[in-house]
């Protein structure tokens, strides 16, 4: 088996969690990494449980010091960190005359500027070895599909994180880091289906419109990002992967 340090961002969430028990069962270093630190020790032990290796982070991304520290502090002790899961963000539902200075800012400043720093303080170290690969989060959100039209400041989010996957993918693959994205769609977390014990039609109707009629497994997510984050993958950068079920062809 080839254990890999692996560090995943928003580790304690629904689609982080799920993130980890992929890579638990590959037998990799997990890194759980959560600004929510009571969260964090039940992924652990799950990683542990599945034969990988769980190692508590607690991290705030949208904190460029904080995220230096971390990853220089994980670099010493591991030697490496051979992927990162991009995963950590927040949602935001709101019209743009809704949208407010500090709603953007929020939004953007965890979910866009969080994975940058992220991104650039393990490209950094990553680099130094010529090897790498990072898999940030988007969603199609970013890309423009009709349900996603109340909320503006979510969009603009993900959108820059498919611009900064590409972009970064040209300048770190000749050092030997990959970069890509995922692009969820609808997925079936925890707060979706309470949603859907709310408030029913109203929230199963999107997903009833997509080709296979379904929201994504939590796993359906989780193993597309291991996929992406293996050597299987080595040839794909710069890409930014539907998650889906056929909602937004590109
Ligand atoms: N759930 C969906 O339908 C869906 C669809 C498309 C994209 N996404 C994206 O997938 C990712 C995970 O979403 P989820 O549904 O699992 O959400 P979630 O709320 O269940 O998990 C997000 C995790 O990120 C953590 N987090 C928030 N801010 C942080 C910060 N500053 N530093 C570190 N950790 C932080 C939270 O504590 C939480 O554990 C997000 O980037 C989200 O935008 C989700």
């Amino acid at each position: 088996m080839d254990r890999k340090t692996m560090l995943v961002t928003g580790a304690a969430g629904s689609i982080g969690r799920a993130i980890c028990a992929e890579l638990a069962r590959a037998g990799h270093r997990v890194i759980v990494a959560d600004v929510l630190e009571a969260n964090i020790p039940p992924v652990v032990d799950e990683v542990d449980a599945l034969g990988g290796e769980g190692v508590a982070q607690p991290l705030d991304v949208s904190d460029p010091s904080a995220v230096r520290d971390a990853v220089a502090a994980l670099v010493s002790r591991f030697g490496a960190i051979d992927g990162v899961a991009n995963n950590a963000g927040v949602p935001h539902v709101g019209s743009i005359f809704d949208t407010e200075l500090a709603d953007l800012e929020r939004v953007l400043r965890t979910n866009t500027m969080g994975e940058f720093f992220v991104m650039k303080e393990c490209a950094r170290h990553m680099a130094e070895r010529g090897y790498g690969r990072i898999v940030n989060t988007a969603s199609i959100a970013g890309k423009g599909f009709h349900e996603s039209r109340s909320s503006v400041a979510y969009a603009a989010s993900k959108g820059a994180i498919i611009a900064m996957t590409r972009s970064a993918s040209l300048e770190l693959g000749p050092l030997g880091v990959a970069v890509n994205a995922v692009c969820p769609g609808h997925v079936r977390t925890e707060l979706y289906e309470r949603l859907l014990g709310e408030r029913g039609f109203e929230v199963q109707g999107p997903p009833a419109r997509t080709p296979f009629r379904r929201a994504a497994e939590l796993s359906e997510v989780a193993s597309v990002v291991a996929f992406l984050l293996s050597d299987v993958a080595a040839i794909v950068n710069g890409q930014t992967w539907n998650v889906d079920g056929g909602i937004v062809f590109d």
